[in-house]
């Protein structure tokens, strides 16, 4: 485990030769805020910074807290309004973004689930999606999917090029490949008592969407070898989302790899971080690695990670190998805390291809 120490000073050795172009979905509150000023502090705002999320009075607070560019650098940190639960709307940033972007170094997600990350609800989106899957997985994907030519750009002209999931990495939820959606979970879903017991249906949209985002990872590492791809756990952060029980317990505490901290410097265990030291091991995630895929826990260990082969571009998973119906591993390698088999990840994405073209 990188000692606070060791994670610092490698953060602040971070000082690229070039304007890198962070995204960060979420970045109004929570970690993705803490991530966002302390890249803009890092890099003494020569970074272009682009917040996307709901909160325009909560994204100028914390746009106008960063150190400026001058005029004369020709950009500007900035604010896009996105719900992230539409995926008609993400489409629409993204067309954006990429119409004036030349290239992302960084493309981060941090924006939690649904209002208080409830529980006690599930509720379906207007787009007939269930609300924790919308905002857990299926913005993540659509937004990386529609980004990552500007992220391949990056590559291309030898900068940086990552893109990071942050949510529960490391506990090897299997994809399962029955309601993949949570539908039928979602019409048997079971609510005892109001406000009181998790409605099924949430909680599974809620598992679920940690082993999506492992198949997420691992679809886009082995489309794009040349690029790094990281699916993290915060661990349980005080923020507005992870501070309402059950989440930041839930994943936190409950589920947390028990991986003590040995150092005095790190909060003892159920001690939850505060959104500026977890932004620490996240930001040493994502300038420590060139490419390949990563699945780290909330000090910053690789828990597990795959580099596929350079030269294959543009191939997916090898559904034909022996292994591909075994969970947790990868193109043949076993992988620690991955909760995908290739068979699963290739049935998760024939699906949300399947869904994300019927929403426009
Ligand atoms: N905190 C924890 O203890 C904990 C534990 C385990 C896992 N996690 C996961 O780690 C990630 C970061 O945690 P966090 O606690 O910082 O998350 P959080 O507080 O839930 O995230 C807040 C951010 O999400 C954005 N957001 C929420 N709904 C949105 C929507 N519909 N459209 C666009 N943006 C939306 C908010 O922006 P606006 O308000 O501007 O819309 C804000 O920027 C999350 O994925 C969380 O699930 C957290």
């Amino acid at each position: 485990m990188p000692s606070l120490a060791v994670v610092e000073a490698s953060n602040a050795a971070f000082s690229p030769g070039y304007v890198p172009v962070i995204v960060v979905v979420g970045g109004t509150s929570g970690v993705g805020q803490a991530m966002a000023e302390a890249l803009a502090r890092q890099t003494k705002g020569h970074a272009h910074i682009i917040i996307v999320g709901r909160n325009a009075t909560a994204a100028e607070r914390i746009l106008a807290s960063f150190p400026k560019p001058t005029e004369s650098d020709g950009w500007a940190h900035e604010f896009v309004q996105c719900d992230a639960s539409s995926m008609a709307s993400v489409r629409v940033v993204c067309a954006y973004l990429s119409a004036r972007l030349k290239t992302i170094n960084f493309l981060i997600f941090t924006a939690g689930g649904p209002a208080a990350n409830s529980l006690m609800e599930s509720s379906v989106t207007p787009e007939g999606l269930n609300s924790h899957l919308a905002m857990r997985y299926f913005m993540r994907y659509l937004f990386t999917k529609e980004l990552l030519p500007l992220v391949v750009c990056a590559k291309e002209i030898g900068q940086h090029a990552h893109v990071m999931t942050v949510l529960g990495a490391g506990f090897g939820m299997p994809i399962r490949t029955t309601d993949l959606g949570i539908h039928e979970a979602q019409s048997r879903s079971i609510k005892l008592l109001q406000g009181i017991f998790p409605s099924a249906a949430a909680v599974k949209g809620l598992v679920a969407g940690v082993g999506y985002n492992d198949g997420l990872v691992a679809h886009f590492a082995a489309l794009h070898p040349e690029l790094a791809f990281t699916h993290i756990q915060p661990g349980q952060v005080l923020t507005e989302g992870g501070s309402s029980i059950p989440l930041g317990w839930f994943f936190g505490t409950a589920l947390l790899d028990p991986q003590l901290p040995q150092e005095s410097n790190l909060p003892h265990p159920g001690t939850p971080f505060k959104q500026d030291e977890c932004a620490k091991y996240m930001i040493y995630g994502l300038l420590d690695v060139e490419r390949g895929l990563f699945i780290r826990d909330n000090y910053g260990n690789i828990i597990s990670a795959h580099v596929f082969n350079p030269d294959l571009k543009n191939t997916s998973l090898d559904l034909a190998s022996p292994t591909a119906q075994k969970f947790g591993v990868l193109n043949g390698v076993p992988m620690k805390g991955y909760g995908g088999s290739d068979a699963s990840v290739a049935a998760l994405i024939e699906y949300t291809e399947q869904v994300l073209a019927t929403i426009h």
